[in-house]
């Protein structure tokens, strides 16, 4: 690898890891070298348009649906990784050279990424030249804009030239990267003025174009990446910036690209400031100005309004606001610098990503494959409701409306159409158990019971609406209406484990292993989905109390006594809970298994959903993961890792050894266990399993764990691979919201109830204080949390503004927005 210069031994010294730090004062990551050991992303966009943002600049804008409205290209699994992005090409003298390191690689005197909310500054200097690029999409607003900041840092007047550089998408993704022979003839594009517009496909069927412009003086462009980088070219070796002259290439189909040129002097110390503005505009009706030529009026308009002084700055001043306003609602001050970075800032950041864009685009999600799905929206509704609970609420219902009327769901739906979708198969019989919790979370956190009367269509019935409670309660009925023979749920094509396959018996590489099986004749049932089924008859018991409806209530608490004898008689292993029963009856994740003896997801559900208490088995099993499943990487999924392929287990034994569902570290089902030891009032187990996939613990293992230290990770290898400790699939992640539900309902204890906010810690005994700021229900509650005695939990005493309070519930306040509250524990 090669040294680059600015890394000496004082510069080190205040970094965390080699490669950056936690700046928890401005709530960035600072990367301090561009070379990172995997491109580390960032997301811009809060609203409709996002752009993937890696520490160099790669990446790529799409509106709304990164599949079918993707603005600029980025070929994924090339070499070198993360090869396409926001460039800006400096040429000084001959020297050419990229702010961000990337394309040129060019050596850099000084480089620095910081990542932050819903931006990314990346500041490179070389020879004297300083250029700052501060990317950002504007709240509200269908545009990225590019501030632009050159400096003549020198004592002697420079002339230089700067290409800018992106590379359109054909919007429809799929067809971008695979029909050439249909996309190489199709592209078009118009310029005026500073304005490329990319308008392929315009004249026909889309009312839309992409505006690439820049607010100030160009001396040239071009359109055509056969021009602009050449044939036989890498963007490393650009053919315009190695010529210094831009050569006003119009794209004709092949590969339209958008390019400006500009002349800069600065004299000594002087600096420049403009922009650059990637919009996409939408123009249905009045689409040509005259014919032929498209109708520029709104480009013109959003070129302008970023062309005015101090409207970039006024811009990102609001994005500025509109972060630490969204986050002030969840602050937390403790002597665990991990959980103050995560909480504070990077935490609830990956929950709004993962909330918006679900599981479709990332370094790992090609963002074509995947539209919304059923069980992870309602998840990362878990961690995102405290945040905007009125777009929690719409996703509720949008989610309600892909679900059938037997109860079943549709497991995707694509963004833009709400159409549910089967892609990736169905009949995945934990999906519509997974709505319970997220409407429950939902009202808990507004006490807005009226979403549960809203009428919700059924995918399959669009002219009859129910109510959303009537969708619960069809969810309920799904469920007991599919039991096996054990009277345990059956499993269908899967559960939460999308790769335990236990009906689907695949040995034709060709097929997908979700659906290659006969579910309708299969008899695997899941002890995953009945503890998810015991928490979510749980919660329901709790809703209809909260809505004095009692009788329902005991209705509830029924059904889970049923299922929970059923658990205890046929489900228990002697040291931990069996994870199913397979198609021909024998069972999964049991002591006379041969592999696959002990399994992560049940015994985190059972406990959760009161298995075990009182007769000592909850505690056996947590013990059992404790003593089997956890590493220093975190807990794996199950032990001993299949170490060949077993058909009847379907694609969890298609993985090598120690990666994903094959006994990797699979971080979202980490933080059940982590509540199961809240349940059981064990702070310091319950922190240790929070902490041991939290990757900003990870700055001193980086090497080896190369995902970005400030998101969590889908996936980290386990010991049985060949790489322990690797992340992979980091950003979009249900784990995001399981660990923020974790560490601020289970360990920190701030929890909203139907009732109103209860705090109820249960935190490492080393622990003497902390504070939290929760905005609940429209009042911001300042709690102070003292620990003199040294215990993990029971709250000894609570004031509420002064006033002691019986209990641990903080009453609700009439008329006040901030509210004081002191806990001592003991
Ligand atoms: C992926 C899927 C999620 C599934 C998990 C375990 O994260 O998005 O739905 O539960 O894998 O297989
Ligand atoms: C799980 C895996 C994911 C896979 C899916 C379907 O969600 O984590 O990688 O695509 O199952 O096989």
């Amino acid at each position: 690898m090669k040294t680059l210069s600015f890394a000496t031994t004082a510069y080190l010294k205040r970094v965390a890891s080699a490669y950056g730090y936690f700046d928890e004062a401005a709530r960035e990551y600072v990367v301090t070298r561009p070379d990172t050991p995997l491109p580390w992303l960032n997301y811009l966009g809060q609203d409709e348009l996002f752009g993937l943002c890696t520490n160099t600049g790669g990446g790529y804008t799409f509106w709304r649906d990164a599949r079918l409205r993707r603005l600029t290209r980025y070929p994924y699994n090339g070499s070198p990784y993360d090869p396409g992005g926001r460039y800006l090409f400096i040429r000084d003298g001959t020297a050419v050279w990229n702010p961000g390191w990337k394309p040129t690689k060019a050596s850099l005197d000084r480089y620095e990424c910081r990542h932050g909310l819903g931006y990314t500054r990346i500041t490179g200097a070389r020879g004297g030249v300083e250029v700052e690029l501060l990317l950002f999409v504007p709240p509200g607003e269908n545009a990225e804009l590019w501030k632009t900041t050159v400096r003549n840092l020198g004592d002697a007047a420079k002339e230089l030239t700067l290409f800018s550089y992106v590379e359109f998408c054909l919007y429809e993704a799929l067809n971008d990267m695979t029909n050439f022979q249909r996309t190489y003839s199709i592209g078009e594009v118009e310029v005026e003025g500073t304005g490329i517009y990319h308008t392929t496909e315009y004249r026909e069927r889309r009312d839309h174009y992409t505006l690439f412009g820049c607010t100030r003086e160009i001396a040239g462009f071009d359109t055509s990446r056969d021009v602009f980088v050449g044939v036989h070219n890498g963007l490393h070796e650009a053919a315009v910036p190695l010529a210094g002259a831009a050569r006003s290439s119009i794209a004709h189909g092949w590969n339209p690209i958008g390019s400006h040129q500009l002349d800069l002097q600065l004299g000594p110390g002087e600096e420049e400031t403009f922009a650059f503005v990637l919009g996409y505009v939408e123009q249905r009706d009045g689409k040509f100005e005259r014919p032929g030529v498209v109708n520029k009026e709104r480009g013109r308009a959003l070129l302008e309004r970023y062309g005015r002084e101090g409207a970039v700055d006024a811009a990102f001043d609001s994005l500025r606001s509109f972060w630490l306003e969204l986050l002030s609602g969840f602050q937390v001050d403790c002597t665990e610098p991990s959980v103050r970075r995560m909480v504070n800032t990077w935490n609830q950041y990956q929950c709004l990503t993962t909330f918006n864009l679900s599981r479709s685009a990332s370094f790992f999600e090609t963002g074509i494959g995947r539209g919304i799905g059923f069980r992870d929206a309602n998840q990362d509704i878990l961690g995102f409701v405290h945040l905007i609970p009125d777009r929690a609420r719409g996703r509720i219902l949008d989610l309600a409306s892909t679900q059938l009327s037997d109860g079943s769901c549709f497991h995707q739906y694509q963004p833009l159409t709400n159409q549910g979708n089967t892609e990736i198969g169905r009949d995945f019989y934990d999906d519509h158990l997974w709505l319970i919790l997220s409407t429950c979370a939902y009202v808990k956190e507004t006490a807005d019971t009226s979403i549960l009367d809203e009428p919700v269509r059924y995918a399959d019935a669009p002219d009859g609406e129910e109510t959303l409670l009537h969708h619960l309660e069809t969810s309920v009925a799904y469920t007991l209406g599919h039991l096996g023979e054990h009277g345990l749920p059956l499993i269908g094509h899967a559960d939460w484990n999308d790769c335990l396959n236990l009906n689907c018996f695949s040995t034709d590489p060709d097929e997908s292993f979700q659906t290659a099986g006969d579910v309708a004749g299969s008899r695997a049932e899941s002890v995953m989905i009945a503890g998810l089924f015991l928490y979510a008859c749980r919660e329901l018991a709790g809703l209809y109390r909260h809505l004095e409806r009692p009788g329902d209530g005991e209705r509830l608490d029924r059904l889970h006594a049923d299922m929970l004898a059923v658990v205890e008689e046929h489900a228990w292993d002697g040291d931990w809970y069996l994870r199913a029963y397979d198609a021909a009856g024998a069972p999964v994740g049991s002591r006379t298994c041969e592999e696959g003896r002990i399994f992560i997801e049940s015994q985190g559900w059972c406990v959760l959903g009161g298995a075990g208490r009182g007769n000592g088995r909850a505690r056996r099993a947590l013990e059992s993961v404790h003593e089997h499943l956890l590493t220093e990487h975190g807990i794996v999924l199950h032990q001993p890792a299949y170490t060949r392929y077993y058909p009847e287990l379907g694609e969890i034994s298609s993985y090598p050894p120690g990666y994903k569902e094959n006994a990797g570290v699979f971080c979202h089902n980490n933080a059940w266990i982590a509540l199961g030891w809240c349940l059981l009032r064990e702070g310091e187990r319950a922190l240790e399993c929070h902490l041991a996939i939290c990757p900003s613990t990870r700055e001193d293992r980086i090497e080896t764990y190369r995902g970005e230290p400030y998101v969590y990770a889908q996936m980290i290898a386990g010991p049985d691979a060949a790489t322990p400790g690797e992340a992979k699939n980091t950003w979009l992640t249900g784990t995001a919201a399981w660990a923020f539900v974790t560490i601020s309902q289970g360990v920190l204890g701030i929890r909203p109830t139907y009732a109103g906010l209860s705090i109820d810690p249960c935190i490492p005994r080393a622990w003497r204080s902390y504070r939290v700021s929760r905005r609940f229900r429209g009042v911001l509650y300042e709690i102070s949390v003292e620990n003199p005695d040294g215990v993990c939990s029971g709250v000894r005493s609570l004031k509420v503004d002064g006033q002691e309070v019986e209990g641990d519930l903080v009453p609700a306040p009439s008329g006040k927005e901030r509210v004081q509250v002191e806990v001592v524990l003991g």
